[in-house]
């Protein structure tokens, strides 16, 4: 967001998002219209009333109760009619908004998930564009019909008195001065309390994550500390908040009440020497007490509009500053499989160390080549570079001879199936979660459930592949995760296969069941498997040690145990993890 641009230009960015449909708004104009010229017409009925009413014969009775009755039924109708249009407007232009949010997740550089967790996208996308949203329409429709109905009634005293009416017009710029003032200092409190509620709502979001943790480390006090700290730095905010607000009001109200002192006491002196009627009297008096409400409002109206620009413009910044993933132009259906890392060198942020240095490697198709080195040595971030969710910094990577950075986007990934330690579940059936992205052919499905072992937990599922498996699926077990994991990259049926740790979580049975359904998973497939537990890789065509971001030792199994280097001392011990202890 550009500090530069006012205010109001500000504003108007917000307000354009709300430009749809237009039938609705040629309704709520209408309305807005209808009722502020129903406002002048209570002073207008007064002064008949008052000059003629109490003179006999010369009104018919009954025309007070047809008249208000029909002026307050019109105004009535006007403002439900309106206020239903608006809100068409309102939420039309909130869920546009909202796509256009949730499609920026989807295609954002991944840097955004970095920088910013869970909870504050949801609060940006659930909470925040919605009460943006509400707030500043109906502050503005707010500011807009009181705007007319504050011209409307303007014009009418300036009709009946226009040198008493100046009077009256002296209080708008003393108020819209004020009106600028506070809310500088509003929006200011505001960004602060958006801040304030992302990590109030993160403090939340940990504790679910973390509840087993927090609960075996008894950490739950000092996480109700913590969070209350959190809520304590807002209810700061809110109370400055209220402050500011607060203060406009009594304020404005004291403007108004010098300006209206000053008239009536002009009014009656010159009301002495003039001819003014009673009734003319009584009219200009009431048409000017009714300037009240619409300035009061319109002196509040800064507090709401402040709120939605700023809760608006918290949507527009992810939408309109997020760097999103760039794509190339070379397309393929299917690769070969054949992927050539070129001196390439990582590193995450400027003067930190680098995570790979100088990698030069070579996979032919149908090769299976693993990768070894103690924790933090580079592997996850090496295999992170194929599909893009790592950006080098030197060096290229090609994928049969094309740099990555040259594919398509998605015809690259639809290159690789991936199964890591960490396997998400999404919320919806199982066999949604296999086919994930695609439409399930349902025998394929089952086909590779069976395949990937999975045939025994299938049978005991109520709905079959029907089964909602549930929030992130924690009713399955570890290795059953894993073993979902494979049937999705056994469905997906890529010429590439990146396994990162798909085993080291499991215990020695699950991982017979996992290791057995990895296998028939590798056949035909260029493998890229990163092992904790070596006894797994053994028959890799290649073993590939990593330390510290670089390549050490390269060969088969046997050729490093003969050469008696560092990956003959980690099989020893059983483990690449171990390393550094030995
Ligand atoms: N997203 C990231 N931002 C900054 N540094 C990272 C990130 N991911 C990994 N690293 C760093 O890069 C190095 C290599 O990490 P990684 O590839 O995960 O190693 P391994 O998988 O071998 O354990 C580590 O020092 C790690 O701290
Ligand atoms: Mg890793």
């Amino acid at each position: 967001m550009s500090q530069e641009k006012n205010f109001i230009q500000r504003l108007i960015s917000c307000l354009s998002l709300f430009k749809q449909p237009t039938h609705a708004w040629v309704i709520a104009v209408v309305c807005m219209v209808l009722v502020a010229l129903c406002e002048p017409m209570v002073p207008a009925l007064l002064q008949p009333l008052l000059d003629k009413g109490f003179q006999q014969n010369s009104f018919s009775v009954w025309l007070v109760p047809f008249a208000l009755i029909g002026l307050f039924g019109i105004r009535g109708l006007g403002m439900f009619v309106g206020q239903v249009a608006i809100a068409k407007v309102t939420q039309n232009g909130l869920l546009q908004l909202r796509v256009q949010m949730f499609n920026r997740l989807q295609d954002a550089t991944l840097s955004l998930f970095r920088q910013q967790n869970a909870s504050a996208l949801g609060n940006t996308l659930v909470f925040e564009v919605q009460i943006g949203a509400l707030t500043l329409v109906n502050a503005m429709i707010g500011a807009v019909r009181d705007s007319l109905t504050l011209i409307s009634l303007i014009a009418y005293l300036l009709y009946l008195n226009w040198k008493l009416s100046l009077i009256v017009a002296l209080l708008i710029p003393s108020v819209a001065w004020l009106m600028k003032v506070l809310s500088r200092r509003l929006y200011m409190l505001v960004r602060s309390s958006q801040q304030a509620t992302d990590n109030l709502s993160y403090a939340v979001e940990e504790t679910a994550l973390a509840h087993r943790e927090i609960r075996l480390h008894d950490a739950q006090a000092l996480q109700t500390q913590r969070f209350r700290n959190l809520g304590l730095a807002m209810s700061r905010l809110a109370l400055k908040t209220t402050v500011a607000n607060a203060g406009i009001t009594p304020l404005t109200q004291l403007f108004s009440a010098v300006a209206l002192s000053a008239v009536i006491s002009v009014a009656l002196l010159q009301s002495q020497d003039s001819h003014m009627s009673v009734g003319g009297f009584a009219a200009f008096v009431t048409g000017m007490l009714m300037l009240v409400n619409p300035i009061k409002h319109l002196s509040e109206v800064a507090g709401p509009i402040t709120r939605g620009v700023a809760a608006i413009e918290r949507a527009l910044e992810l939408i309109n500053h997020t760097p999103v993933e760039t794509s190339g132009h070379f397309h393929c259906e299917k690769a070969k499989g054949h992927l050539h890392f070129q001196h390439i060198s990582v590193q995450y942020q400027p003067d930190h160390p680098y995570a790979l240095k100088e990698i030069e490697l070579e996979i032919k198709p149908g090769e299976t080549v693993a990768l070894v080195g103690s924790s933090g040595s580079g592997k996850t971030s090496l295999a992170n570079l194929l599909p893009r969710f790592v950006e080098w910094t030197q060096g290229d990577v090609t994928l049969d001879g094309v740099s990555i950075r040259d594919w398509d986007l998605r015809d690259l990934r639809r290159q690789f199936a991936m199964v890591s330690q960490t396997v998400v579940v999404m919320n919806d059936s199982l066999a949604a979660n296999v086919a994930l992205g695609k439409e399930p052919d349902r025998d394929r499905v089952v086909e590779c459930l069976l395949a990937a072992n999975l045939g025994d937990y299938l049978q005991t599922l109520p709905d079959h592949i029907d089964t909602l498996v549930g929030h992130n699926a924690s009713t399955l077990s570890g290795g059953q995760r894993q073993r979902l994991a494979i049937a999705r990259a056994m469905y997906k049926n890529t010429p590439i296969l990146i396994l990162d740790e798909a085993t080291s979580a499991l215990d020695n049975e699950s991982e017979r069941m996992v290791q057995d359904a990895l296998q028939k998973l590798q056949k035909g497939r260029t493998t890229l498997v990163i092992a904790h537990r070596l006894s797994t890789i053994e028959n890799a065509d290649r073993i590939v040690v990593l330390d510290a971001g670089r390549i050490i030792e390269s060969g088969t199994h046997q050729s490093l145990m003969n050469i008696d280097g560092v990956y003959a001392s980690m099989f020893r011990l059983g483990s690449s993890g171990n390393l550094q202890a030995s």
